[in-house]
């Protein structure tokens, strides 16, 4: 399975690419920004990246042009019979954020969910401060549409933000 973008790759993920998830996994941002959602053992890769996990999410591997495995982009919640589902989305070396590899695998990706695989609506959560996901989104067509609000009164709050999309919003 690959499917081509400008700047990425994506593919299916592989046991060689679990060392890499695993580094990934002790950074405290990228952990803070995904919500603690990556795997912390082979163990948990193993279940994470089988044939039987497949076929409840929609997981691809995010790789540059080099072939080197960079991140990891999905779907999950899917409603298999309403076509809607939650993106899940992260560029694992943080050196590599802001270059412009976020936003050519999600427009890749929203491309063959909702062209190839005729999914009819994506959406998301994304922290409130979180400036460099949420531009990434909405330069791809996502909105805004509200706010689950916790610890109101910090002022750098953890609130997430829900965005969505439909097919007819993505940008070209
Ligand atoms: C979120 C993420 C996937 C975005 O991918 P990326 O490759 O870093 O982002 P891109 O380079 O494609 O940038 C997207 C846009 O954000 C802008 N941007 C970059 N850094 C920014 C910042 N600190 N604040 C605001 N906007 C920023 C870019 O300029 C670009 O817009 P432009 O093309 O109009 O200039 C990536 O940063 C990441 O994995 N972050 C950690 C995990 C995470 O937050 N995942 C999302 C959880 S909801």
């Amino acid at each position: 399975m690959l499917v081509n973008g400008k700047k990425t790759n994506l593919r299916d993920i592989r046991p060689t690419d679990f060392d890499k998830i695993l580094k990934w996994q002790k950074n405290k941002l990228l952990t803070y920004f995904v919500c603690n959602k990556l795997p912390m053992s082979i163990k948990e890769c193993e279940i994470r990246y089988s044939e039987a996990f497949k076929l409840l999410n929609q997981i691809f591997g995010i790789e540059d042009k080099n072939g080197k495995f960079i991140g990891e982009i999905e779907i999950d919640h899917i409603k298999w019979k309403d076509k809607q589902a939650e993106l899940f989305l992260y560029i694992g070396e943080e050196e590599l954020w802001g270059k412009g590899y976020g936003f050519d695998a999600l427009k890749t990706f929203l491309d063959y969910i909702f062209n190839v695989r005729n999914f009819k609506y994506i959406y998301l959560r994304v922290y409130e401060h979180n400036a460099r996901a949420i531009k990434c989104y909405e330069k791809c067509g996502f909105k805004k549409r509200g706010i689950l609000k916790f610890n109101k009164d910090k002022i750098d709050s953890d609130n997430l933000i829900l965005m969505d999309i439909k097919p007819t919003n993505l940008k070209k």
